[in-house]
């Protein structure tokens, strides 16, 4: 069923998509181990390029002490509302193809595209995920013993949405203005740029 307050498209794009959006608010609800894995599975069957899968996942549980580190690697912008939210995941690329050591162009890309996964089948399990760059990479690999060999790329912060009125009152206003995008007309060439 696609949330009328909050759809996203006038066309008819699929629930999954005209319903995700990026949460600040998260409820209490935990994240069970089942649905935890059913969100990896997803970013798992990603395509690459190559098929390489240069995606590499650490997963943090709130009320762990490697969740209180994540949390602190963030900006406090980001942290401000990032603490509720009881799974944040650090998402990282290996560097090179396994194959030959060369440079892999296409990590970061691969790794969107699996974090695109991940966020559809949150979404249709009723979860939401917030990506995030806010944060402190070179904190974060010292803390997670993270190898030279894989860039550090973003945080995924997992969970339940929640209530907007639970949010320090600059954000509030905010959570239930869904953003809005660039027409098609804007972004799309037929033919020829
Ligand atoms: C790579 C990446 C980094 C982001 N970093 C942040 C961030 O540090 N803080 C934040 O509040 N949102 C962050 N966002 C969320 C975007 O601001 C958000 O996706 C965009 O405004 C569109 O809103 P929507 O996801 O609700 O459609 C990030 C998103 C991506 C994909």
């Amino acid at each position: 069923m696609i949330h009328e307050a909050t759809r996203r498209s006038e066309l008819e794009l699929s629930e999954v998509l005209n319903n995700r959006f990026s949460p600040r608010a998260f409820s209490a609800r935990e994240v069970s181990d089942q649905e935890l894995e059913l969100v990896l599975e997803a970013a798992r069957w990603a395509p690459s390029s190559m098929n390489e899968q240069p995606w590499r996942f650490v997963v943090t549980r709130r009320g762990g002490d490697a969740h209180a580190q994540l949390l602190e690697t963030l900006n406090p912008s980001n942290r401000i509302w990032g603490d509720k939210a009881p799974v944040l995941i650090l998402a990282m690329v290996q560097r090179t193809l396994s194959r030959n050591g060369q440079v892999n162009h296409h990590a970061r890309h691969d790794l969107g595209l699996a974090t695109a996964h991940f966020t559809a089948q949150a979404t249709a399990l009723g979860m939401g995920v917030h990506i995030l760059g806010g944060f402190n990479a070179e904190a974060a690999r010292t803390a997670f013993n993270v190898p030279e060999d894989l860039d550090i790329v973003s945080v995924l912060v997992l969970g339940f949405p929640g209530e907007a009125d639970q949010l320090p009152e600059n954000l509030r206003e905010r959570e239930s203005r869904r953003s809005v995008r660039l027409p098609l007309s804007e972004l799309v060439r037929y033919g020829t740029y």
